[in-house]
């Protein structure tokens, strides 16, 4: 049990093995980011400071998971660690099939391989960008559907990752024979880790159901999202975790799963559904390009380490600290008087660079801006999350994103406290020359996932 009576946020363990930071000074810094044409994703990270490039398989595993990966057992077919991995992955999500893959990426290809197609139509709360990219690589359109109040910044509504279910309803009438699947992200990513209520998720599949479309969760972060709905959802806060997850299941069909979020995991994901036409199709598949269905592209103690990792990711003090180290740099950013998008999410704080850059047009890419800028200051990696990611769309025009975000993800059980006060007086220094950042053009882009590979130059 902790003792809530205090202030501070105490990480819920201690560290067990450590491995070095690299100093670096901001001259060399701005020679870096300048050599990787301002991508922050083509810089090599012993050139990073403080990584909150992703909170994706940048976590620290536990004692016990480095112990479990001693139980690996590489068999090729019918290893046991298969059955230790699915067992942990039914106890939460107790769906028939559980198809291991090497990453949530890799589940969702396969998924719109059998789902997607010309002419179909896959809507969402808001797809991730791999997701988003799947889907229209099979030709078909991915749709999102969050409520309004997900695209204000501003807005304290608790749910922010819900589903519009009046629009869901309209699309179904309007276009149902076209409709494979309704999907939810929880939580939703790319609308700032944004939590969807239990009454939400019951809303959309019975209206999913009610149509006869089968309900997918992009469950990454399923542990956050359900210490949202104990913490803000009206009858939850006396529940398990483990509860709560299993009837957040209930709602659904089947899932995506990156392992490489709360799982705790530096690899993996999985594929799992009721449909037994369906995952013996995605089986196949599996086959062709990921492995044996009882490894799926992991190594078995890689298996064996994500069954741990579940065991963990689910236990009410590592939550607690979790969800409140993360409110804990939302709320002195804030002071600061730094525009974030509010309330704070659960694996990530996300920065408003349309407000704090007004001066920036969003095809000149404030996002961008602000993210070159924080790491040229202070070695501080970020994300954009704005127009570079979202502005280009499959028919190559342009268009801003709903929001200019740059996303400060905070990896799992990683950094101590005093390394987010760091980065908050690296935002502080940031924030009082924002007027003088300039804006970004694309020199060079691939036609899909620009964020990854483009390079940019700064206007002026
Ligand atoms: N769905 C969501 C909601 C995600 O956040 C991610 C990855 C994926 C699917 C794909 O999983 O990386 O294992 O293939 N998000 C990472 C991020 C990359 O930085 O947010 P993956």
């Amino acid at each position: 049990m902790s003792d809530e009576a205090f202030r501070t946020v105490i990480e819920p363990f201690r560290i067990h093995s450590v491995e070095p930071l690299r100093m670096t000074t901001a001259e060399h810094r701005r020679q870096v980011a300048r050599e990787a044409g301002y991508n922050l994703f083509q810089i090599r990270s012993e050139n990073v400071l403080i990584d909150l490039l992703t909170d994706s398989g940048t976590g620290a595993m536990s004692r016990d998971q480095w112990a479990a990966i001693q139980h690996g057992d590489e068999s090729y077919a019918g290893s046991p660690s298969y059955f230790v991995f699915r067992d942990a992955v039914r106890e939460l999500f107790p769906y028939e099939h559980v198809i291991p893959t090497h990453q949530g990426r890799a589940a969702e290809k396969i998924l719109f391989g059998a789902l997607g197609g010309v002419g179909k139509v896959v809507p969402s709360n808001t797809h991730f960008d791999t997701t988003r990219a799947n889907i229209e690589f099979t030709g078909a359109e991915a749709l999102d559907l969050v409520i309004a109040e997900g695209h204000d910044p501003s807005s304290l509504h608790p749910f922010k990752g819900n589903m519009d279910t009046a629009r869901l309803k309209a699309l179904l009438a309007e276009r149902g024979d076209n409709v494979p699947c309704v999907m939810m992200t929880i939580t939703n990513n790319s609308g700032g880790g944004q939590p969807v209520s239990l009454e939400n998720l019951r809303a959309v599949s019975e209206i999913a159901h009610a149509h006869g479309k089968p309900l997918f969760l992009d469950a990454c972060r399923f542990g956050e999202n359900a210490w949202f709905i104990r913490e803000r959802e009206e009858g939850q806060g006396e529940r398990d975790v483990p509860d709560i997850i299993r009837d957040m299941a209930a709602c659904a069909d089947g899932m995506t799963m990156s392992a490489k979020k709360d799982p705790m995991g530096n690899i993996g994901g999985w594929l799992a559904l009721n449909d037994d036409d369906l995952a013996q199709q995605c089986r196949s598949v599996l086959i062709l390009t990921e492995g044996f269905p009882t490894y799926g592209g992991l190594a078995g103690r890689d298996l064996e380490a994500l069954a741990q990792g579940l065991k963990e990711c689910v236990d009410h003090d590592y939550l607690r600290y979790r969800i409140r180290s993360t409110a804990y740099l939302a709320d002195a950013l804030d002071k600061l008087g730094m525009p974030c998008l509010k309330p704070a999410g659960g694996h990530a704080v996300y920065i408003d660079a349309r407000a704090l850059l007004p001066h920036i047009e969003p095809l000149h890419f404030p996002g961008q801006a602000l993210a070159v800028a924080l790491y040229e200051a202070g070695g501080v990696r970020s994300c954009e999350i704005g127009s570079v990611m979202f502005g280009r769309h499959p028919d190559g025009s342009e268009s801003p994103a709903a929001m200019e975000l740059v996303r400060l993800a905070i990896p799992r059980r990683t950094y101590t406290q005093s390394h987010i006060d760091y980065v908050i007086e690296v935002c502080e220094r940031v924030k009082a020359r924002a007027g003088d950042l300039p804006g970004y053009r694309i020199v060079d882009e691939p036609p899909a996932l620009r964020h990854f590979t483009a390079t940019f130059e700064q206007f002026g």
